[in-house]
């Protein structure tokens, strides 16, 4: 099969890590005998420096037109000054919203092998954990009406938490879709005790709940949802959540599992066109030195054959092979541990693909 891949790089060490995916994901081709064709975009502050916009209408309609896009990471403190509309991160939230992905997926393993890694004690890490947050994408407070003001000589700023119950109708489908898969039990996260979007979105879920008798609904609040993260991982499975809530559980998810170089996503929408992306940002401070962790952005390339491409085998190749390059002991920094082979950038793109 050929299959047309948008990709964007973007800032940081985006373009590193994304230099390594594509090389699993050609690997994958030769193996398979499919041919991936790439077309890369500009976004974030590559896009600012040479259009003076994060994301171009034209940018957005070749990822239109992919089967699936494939990111690295955006923004930096080049263009940290800039006002709102014109940052980097605009251009990102301007692609989830234009190819209307609103269902964002971020699966937190603890690998076995990486258990060293894992900042938490051994009696809470117990055998392990595995959970999937997922996050409402395109709604909520990034997307809500804001504004900058100054009133009787006080500076204000106000964004505006908006969200209808179609929008939390289908991103609670989407999580109850993936539970039916996994244990069957999904973790509501609101603040329902202050927030009316968090009423109403806790008596969506639960009318949508009635229509999946076989699924086991809790409602938690999101502050102690974020202290149970850290106190008991382990109850977790699927966690679903709106945008902000989301955005800071998925990093706090990630950092029980170890490292957040570990984590990658999936952004979906009604159809099978996804955006693929690390969960972490663009770390300017290791930007170009050659140490950062490939591993969430080749993970997003496995997350892609899966859920866009209906390539199964090949995803689960590739998931095999990081398992045996860590078996194998080699580690990047951010997940280094005392007795490992440390590596750069390319080394463990390369061990990876040697694993395939
Ligand atoms: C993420 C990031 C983005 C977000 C930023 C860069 C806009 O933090 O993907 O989690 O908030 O969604
Ligand atoms: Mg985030």
């Amino acid at each position: 099969m050929n299959y047309n891949i948008a990709v964007i790089p973007g800032d940081g060490i985006g373009p590193e890590i994304v230099t390594e995916a594509i090389k699993v994901l050609d690997k994958i081709g030769e193996k398979y005998n499919h041919t991936f064709n790439y077309t890369e975009i500009l976004m974030g502050g590559v896009s600012i420096d040479k259009h003076g916009v994060p994301l171009t209408d034209e940018a957005l309609e070749v990822a239109k037109k992919s089967d699936s896009v494939l990111l690295g990471a955006v923004g930096g403190p080049k263009w940290d000054t800039l006002p709102g509309h014109l940052r980097p991160e605009k251009g990102l939230l301007g692609i989830r919203k234009g190819l209307e992905l609103y269902a964002n997926i971020r699966p937190a393993v603890l690998y076995s092998e990486l258990r060293g890694a894992c900042p938490l004690k051994d009696e809470i890490i117990g055998d392990g954990f595995d959970m999937i947050v997922v996050r409402e994408l395109t709604g909520g407070l990034y997307f809500g009406e804001k504004k900058s003001l100054v009133e009787d000589g006080v500076r204000k700023a106000i964004d505006t938490l908006v969200y209808d119950e179609n929008e939390i109708k289908r991103i609670t489908i989407t999580a109850f879709d993936i539970a039916r898969k996994r244990t069957k039990k999904v973790y509501s996260v609101d603040k329902a005790n202050v927030m009316e979007s968090s009423r109403l979105w806790r008596s969506v879920v639960h009318e949508v709940a009635k229509d999946y008798p076989d699924i086991e609904v809790v409602d938690m609040l999101v502050d102690n949802a974020a202290m149970q993260l850290v106190r008991d991982p382990k109850q977790f499975d699927v966690i679903l959540t709106e945008n902000m809530f989301g955005d800071i559980l998925s990093d706090e998810a990630s950092m029980v599992t170890g490292s957040i170089g570990m984590l990658a996503s999936a952004s979906l929408g009604k159809t099978k066109l996804g955006l693929y992306e690390p969960s972490h940002g663009s770390a300017p401070d290791i930007a170009g030195l050659g140490v950062a962790n490939p591993i969430a952005t080749i993970l997003s390339v496995s997350m892609m054959l899966r859920y866009s491409l209906d390539l199964d085998q090949a995803a689960d190749d590739i998931d095999n092979a990081i398992k045996k390059v860590l078996q194998n002991g080699f580690r990047t920094g951010d997940i280094m541990s005392e007795g490992m082979k440390k590596v750069g950038t390319v080394e463990m793109g390369n061990l990876i693909v040697a694993q395939l």
